[in-house]
């Protein structure tokens, strides 16, 4: 498909070359109260500092099947006070590391301002999650606190995590836990914990291709990026109604669910429940949205509804679609511009960045199968393995030039890891691999290392093989990603298992409750092969890159390193 002419040449960026040129961060500082102040935290800046000129707007909007609920930015501004007070009579410090454990509902969004008032570190996890990924991920980072729903509770593993004192509970309370409900008892003032722009603003669990997720730390400055790109890749007014669908458990649904929308004065619509193509179509009708940041999968699962699905919501409010997490096939674009009448726009980032890094603007023309081009203030490149920068149309590491606002500022307590994302100081290395074309845009062309992209999630292929493994019939285990036409990639694991198999379906349905049950939905494989032997190193390690190419059919290339097994 050629080139698509700029979707909106009078957007909030104008032209993109001008910006580019014109562009210094620190002239963005100044939208902010803390570069007149000194004084920084995030959520007097997303939600405080409204109240005085737009304290009656609404900043949440919250919709479930039946009902809706807001709360203006000074109703969300009085409550977390009550939340942060709660949090300091638990005694709950700056810095302390706080979970926050739920489904979307506003009181995850009233703790999650709480708990950065008080200058501790909400740690958001997806509600998916059960008990072993959440042991996983509190072991590492040791929370006092956990602000879950009654509905989950049981799964969090309070006997196993020391540190953990308060366990605060939306919904029934037991003995030893806290009711989400106290805060009304407590004061609407509270003064914001008062940091600088490097202090922790928050972390999120991320997969690698070995080892155990690790927590992503970003820095409070991390706002500076999450309001310009809020405002020139979103596009975002005052009139916006807007809806990022990510939950707050993922990177996408703090930055761009909470951050950028609030930060501009706009707020931002939360839909409860699971994904249905009549369910979203109709949040889209009922909450009028004109901005739409959505992931391909959820865009080639509605691609694949009946014809008439679409037709029967009215969907003429959106004015403008982005997308993240997988590439962005050019047929989902064409099928859009059918039935949305428009197009849907790429962005690039990952969960170190913290902020979009590569994108299309309503400004720009999109070439459909590109991610874009680089944020003003943004330098990318492709380098080789040698730390090199490659020229047109030639694939190698994405690779970006640090110094952007909302980088990462550490690994948790994993200095290691941090650094060999910067073996080409001062470039961050990102994993995948693309090529820049002779216009300028973006390609996407894969990733270096084993990391697996089902349906937009990551997931590290270390921490389901952890888990098979904990199942008695299984001695031994490999996993990879398989590509999929809707999911992007699915997980198949290859396994060795102890004794005669009787029922090979049974014994899969087994092994894939086994992992939903321990880890997460989205991390269980959906395919799994009995297998004698697994491909190994000469030294013992799985060659998962093995599996891969006989699963897809690829030349099996160099395995001069290889031992048993293949
Ligand atoms: C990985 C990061 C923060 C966004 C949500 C995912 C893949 C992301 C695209 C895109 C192709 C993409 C990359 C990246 N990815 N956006 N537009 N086209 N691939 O964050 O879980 O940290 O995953 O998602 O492989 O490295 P994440």
């Amino acid at each position: 498909m050629d080139k698509l002419p700029a979707h909106n040449p009078d957007s909030n960026m104008g032209d993109y070359n001008a910006a580019c040129r014109d562009f210094r961060w620190e002239e963005v500082l100044k939208n902010f109260e803390f570069s007149s102040t000194g004084r920084v935290n995030a959520a007097h800046e997303a939600v405080d500092r409204h109240v005085k000129t737009m304290g009656d707007r609404i900043a949440l909007r919250f919709l479930d099947d039946e009902e809706e609920e807001t709360y203006t930015f000074q109703e969300l501004s009085l409550a977390s006070n009550r939340f942060a007070n709660l949090l300091l009579e638990l005694g709950v410090n700056k810095k302390d590391r706080v979970f926050i454990f739920m489904p979307r509902s506003l009181e995850l969004y009233i703790a999650f301002f709480g708990i950065l008032k008080v200058g501790a570190i909400p740690v958001p996890l997806f509600e998916a999650f059960m008990r072993e990924g959440l042991l996983d991920r509190m072991g590492d980072c040791d929370p006092v606190a956990v602000v879950t729903h009654e509905s989950l509770k049981e799964r969090i593993p309070r006997d196993e995590v020391e540190t953990l004192e308060s366990v605060i509970v939306v919904g029934g309370t037991e003995e030893n836990e806290i009711g989400f409900d106290e805060i009304k008892t407590k004061d609407s003032s509270f003064e914001p914990v008062w940091l600088d722009l490097d202090d922790p603003l928050l972390i999120h669990y991320t997969s690698g291709s070995t080892g155990k997720p690790k927590g992503v730390l970003h820095a409070q400055r991390a706002i500076i990026g999450h309001y310009q790109t809020g405002k020139w890749i979103l596009d975002l007014n005052k009139d916006d109604n807007y809806w990022c669908t990510a939950d707050p458990g993922w990177v996408t649904g703090t930055s761009y669910g909470i951050f950028a929308p609030l930060l501009n004065g706009v707020g931002t619509i939360i839909r409860q429940g699971r994904f249905t193509a009549e369910r979203w179509y109709e949040t889209i009708e009922r909450a009028k949205v004109t901005v739409w940041y959505t992931a391909p999968t959820a865009l080639r699962l509605l691609m694949g509804e009946k014809e008439d699905t679409a037709s029967k919501f009215d969907l003429s409010s959106l004015r403008y679609i982005l997308s993240v997490g997988e590439p962005l096939n050019p047929e989902v674009i064409r099928w859009a511009l059918k039935v949305y009448k428009q197009p849907i726009h790429d962005t690039w980032w990952m969960t170190e960045t913290g902020m979009i890094m590569i994108s299309n603007y309503p400004s720009m023309p999109i070439k459909p199968g590109s991610m874009g081009k680089p944020f003003p203030g943004v330098e990318a490149a492709i380098i080789d393995d040698n730390g090199k920068e490659l020229g047109v149309n030639e694939v190698g590491n994405l690779a970006l030039k640090k110094g952007w606002p909302s980088m990462m500022k550490e690994i948790w307590k994993r200095e290691e890891k941090f650094k060999e994302y910067f073996i080409f100081d001062p470039w961050f290395i990102s994993g995948d691999s693309a090529y820049i074309d002779e216009d300028g845009y973006f390609h996407f062309h894969g990733r270096v290392d084993d990391v697996i992209n089902t349906a937009g999630e990551r997931v590290g292929p270390f921490e389901v093989e952890s888990r098979l493994v904990e199942h008695p019939r299984i001695v031994e285990a490999a996993v990879i990603g398989k590509p999929d036409p809707v999911r992007g990639e699915i997980i198949k694991a290859f396994v060795v298992v102890r004794g005669v198999i009787e029922d090979r379906e049974a014994l899969c349905r087994e092994l894939i409750e086994f992992v939903k049950g321990g880890l997460a939905a989205h991390s269980a494989p959906r395919e799994i092969e009995f297998i004698d032997t697994l491909p190994k190193t000469r030294s013992g390690k799985i060659m998962q890159r093995v599996l891969k190419a006989r699963e897809l059919g690829y030349d099996l290339g160099d395995l001069s390193g290889a031992g048993e097994g293949v």
